[in-house]
């Protein structure tokens, strides 16, 4: 059954829900086959599936050529795309590129990094009828000014979270990803705003949490970070599965009878 950002906002409160990202068909539909009620085609695919060393260098086109392999994998779920570096500087500018998730992807709503300083915009988006995630505490897009720093380790920052999500709470965001923020602290966000929250690295009180498919999955070879957790290594077997095929082509055990015409 389709998850619409209704039923995903009246998800607050309830049992936490798993979610995940996707960059292609493929993923996508193992997400949708396993039930997945969101996914996001976030802007990790630049360090995932791109092998970039950061966020910064995905653009509106690849984004937007992604989502759309991953709506058509994912049917069921709601597909966010996650709005890319300078994809959103300015009003008009995220309008015209959240219209494109939606129009050219078949998106149901949109992702922007930012509280207090993005709050107009997230505004201006659900004005004309973009559904908006909000992403607070540590923000991979200003990482040249910010480094990956943990969020709510002070009083003073846990203040400043709190202006941020009430900020995008205002706003009308459907709901918020927290990055990074300790944990006493994301539970105390999570019980402040009637919109679910989003952990990535925050604590299991968080209505939802967010994992990167390719670190759940196993996917990459270096070291994944610590709020990532492994449920399989298809990276390894898949590199044995390609060893294997190599080595039956030398010995002409491949193709066999069975795999010819
Ligand atoms: O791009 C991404 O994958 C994200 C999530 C981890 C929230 O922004």
């Amino acid at each position: 059954m389709k998850w619409t950002v209704r039923k995903f906002r009246a998800a607050k409160g309830g049992e936490p829900l798993g979610l995940v990202t996707a960059y292609d068909f493929l993923t996508a539909r193992m997400a949708q086959r396993a039930g997945v009620p969101l996914v996001l085609v976030g802007d990790s695919l630049s360090t995932t599936a791109l092998g970039h060393s950061t966020t910064i260098p995905a653009t509106m086109d690849v984004m937007v050529h992604h989502a759309e392999a991953v709506r058509r994998g994912a049917p069921d779920a709601l597909v966010v795309g996650d709005m890319p570096f300078l994809s959103y500087a300015t009003v008009p500018e995220a309008l015209r590129n959240a219209g494109r998730f939606l129009r050219e992807a078949g998106c149901d709503a949109v992702k922007i990094e930012g509280g207090v300083t993005k709050a107009a915009t997230i505004r201006a988006l659900v004005d004309e009828g973009i559904p908006v995630q909000a992403h607070i505490g540590l923000q991979p897009q200003s990482v040249k000014s910010t480094g990956y720093a943990v969020r709510g380790r002070t009083p003073e920052d846990a203040a400043a979270l709190e202006a941020d999500l009430d900020a995008v709470t205002a706003a009308g965001a459907f709901s918020v990803v927290l990055e990074c923020v300790v944990p006493d602290v994301a539970a105390a966000l999570t019980a402040r705003t009637d919109i679910p929250t989003i952990g990535v690295g925050s604590g299991s009180a968080c209505d939802a949490q967010y994992l990167v498919l390719a670190d759940l999955l196993g996917l990459g070879d270096g070291p994944a970070p610590k709020l990532a957790k492994a449920y399989a290594h298809l990276a390894d077997d898949a590199v044995a599965a390609i060893s294997r095929y190599r080595e039956e082509v030398a010995a002409r055990a491949f193709p066999d009878a069975d795999h010819v015409y």
